[in-house]
């Protein structure tokens, strides 16, 4: 922190885990105390970042687009061998920060105000955006870099100062994210790195939010810990920014492209191992339908490749063992009435084995679709983080929507169909931030707004203009030069109409 590092008192290592054995980083976990401390060390160094020039801290951010895109290659087969995710997803992902290095650096020079009209005369009114001060930001891991660039851009180009605590799993990746950013010149304390365990993590945010030395706090992680931290932060009256989880549905009607479908469920399904907040949850299928869907998309994923990260694959292993043994528990929560239409379930091994399968000695799943899913059970009902895919039937649009809003989650959604009125129809109704057409339930585009409702976020919405609504805060201010107090809704001029008036 204050562009020094501070001895954490345990060690966390970081493993790899496409191969357990390895360590990736090993780093010292911080306690409250560190953390609350790194807050301060963020408010010193904020007041005087907000009196850098918006178009001067724009072309810093300019300038770590630029380190990051010439140091992609690095970035990106560091995010494949510390969280398992195929290389060329981990590419897209560092693409992600350099699109919204991309948008803000403009924003530098736009972070526009405006100028209103009074009342009264000679009086002008303004509107200024102020930086919020200090913001916290914590992040998961399976997206150790783009998410964390969502907030830490427009943070920092508002002319905030972060303080960041990434997944202790994503450890490595966080640093080399962190040493980008500072190679472009952020000056020290402007961004600090805690990694922290979740208790520590809380208390100090905790200490920090009745110190006065946080002003935002962003999340992303699950709906569990959103909660607690929404509750927290709700009590020191600030409203976070929270990105959770999600049980992304998607919609079949008889009229879609069954082949595009089953290529969009495969991606959304199974990419990144069923670990994006963005992951498919429920395919929603009409009945008519059904039966062909299903088995196409059966065919599709056992063609799949599932294995070693750095190679050409759809999946590779589960991010770390804390998610491979939740994961190993969704797997209790298939029922007998179910039907596991995909194949083996369970780790891939010797005895486990998967066709095709390319991977050695690490987090390695089976992908799993499970047909027969009904409305009320747990797996249709709540995020399943890992590659497993529920299959559920509708006749009526009406109901396709109604199933689609059921778990009360709302991040992503999409609807394959080849009419424009189903489409519009689940737009206006389905309750997720994003809907896609056509198009799987993950893959949002860096300047459109994402962020989930109900059990997905608080409404909050990340990346384009619409961040810029969590990481500063609208002043408004009025300047009277009349010489003499005019009374806003008292001193106004009247003009009279003539009410009665008729032709
Ligand atoms: C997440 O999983 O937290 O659209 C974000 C997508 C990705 C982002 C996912 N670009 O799926």
């Amino acid at each position: 922190m204050g562009g020094k590092d501070a001895a954490g008192s345990d060690t966390y290592t970081s493993a790899n885990p496409a191969r357990l054995d390895e360590a990736v980083a090993r780093v010292g976990l911080a306690d409250a105390g560190t953390f609350a401390a790194a807050c301060r060390t963020a408010k010193d160094a904020q007041r005087e970042w907000a009196k850098v020039p918006a178009p001067v801290r724009g072309r810093v951010i300019a300038s770590i687009g630029r380190l990051v895109e010439a140091n992609a290659e690095s970035l990106a087969a560091l995010v494949t061998e510390e969280i398992g995710k195929p290389y060329a997803e981990a590419l897209g992902e560092v693409r992600e920060i350099v699109d919204t290095c991309d948008f803000f650096l403009g924003e530098g020079r736009r972070l526009y105000g405006q100028t209103v009209p009074s009342e009264m005369p000679d009086k002008n009114l303004f509107t200024f955006r102020n930086p919020v001060g200090v913001a916290t930001v914590i992040t998961a891991g399976n997206f150790p870099v783009a998410v964390p660039s969502w907030y830490l851009v427009p943070a920092l180009l508002c002319g905030n100062a972060v303080v960041w605590k990434p997944a202790e799993y994503a450890a490595a990746s966080a640093h080399a994210m962190y040493r980008l950013f500072a190679a472009a010149g952020l000056p020290d304390g402007v961004l600090n790195v805690v990694f922290a365990d979740g208790a520590q993590t809380f208390e100090g945010l905790e200490r920090a939010l009745t110190e006065g030395t946080v002003d935002k706090i962003g999340f992303t992680g699950s709906s569990e810990v959103g909660r607690k931290i929404g509750e927290l932060a709700g009590r020191h009256l600030q409203s976070p920014c929270l990105e959770l989880g999600g049980k992304n549905p998607m919609v079949i009607m008889p009229d879609a492209d069954l082949d595009l479908a089953v290529e969009g469920a495969l991606f959304a399904g199974f990419g990144t191992a069923g670990q994006r907040c963005t992951s498919l949850g429920t395919a929603i299928v009409h009945e008519s339908v059904h039966q062909d869907f299903t088995d196409r998309f059966v065919r599709a994923l056992k063609a799949a490749r599932v294995g070693d990260p750095r190679e050409d694959v759809l999946a590779g292993p589960l991010l770390d063992r804390k998610f491979a043994d939740r994961y190993e528990e969704y797997l209790t929560w298939i029922q007998p009435h179910h039907r596991v239409v995909s194949g083996p379930t369970g780790r891939i091994t010797e005895d486990n084995p998967r066709d095709g399968f390319t991977g050695e000695g690490g987090l390695y799943y089976h992908p799993v679709v499970v047909d027969g899913v009904r409305p009320d059970d747990r797996i249709f009902l709540e995020e399943t983080f890992g590659p497993i895919v529920g299959v559920t039937t509708f006749s009526t649009m009406a109901e396709a929507v109604e199933l689609a809003n059921r778990p009360g989650y709302g991040l992503s959604s999409s609807i394959y169909t080849t009419n424009p009125k189903h489409a519009f129809a689940f737009r206006e109704g389905v309750s997720a931030g994003m809907v896609s057409i056509n198009n799987s339930t993950s893959g949002a585009e860096a300047h459109l707004p994402f962020g989930g409702n109900g059990k997905s976020g608080n409404g909050s919405r990340q990346s384009g203009m619409w961040v810029l609504d969590q990481f500063t805060r609208w002043q408004s201010m009025n300047w009277d030069h009349s010489g003499r107090l005019q009374k806003a809704q008292m001193d106004v001029a009247e003009i009279t109409p003539d009410h009665g008036f008729r032709l």
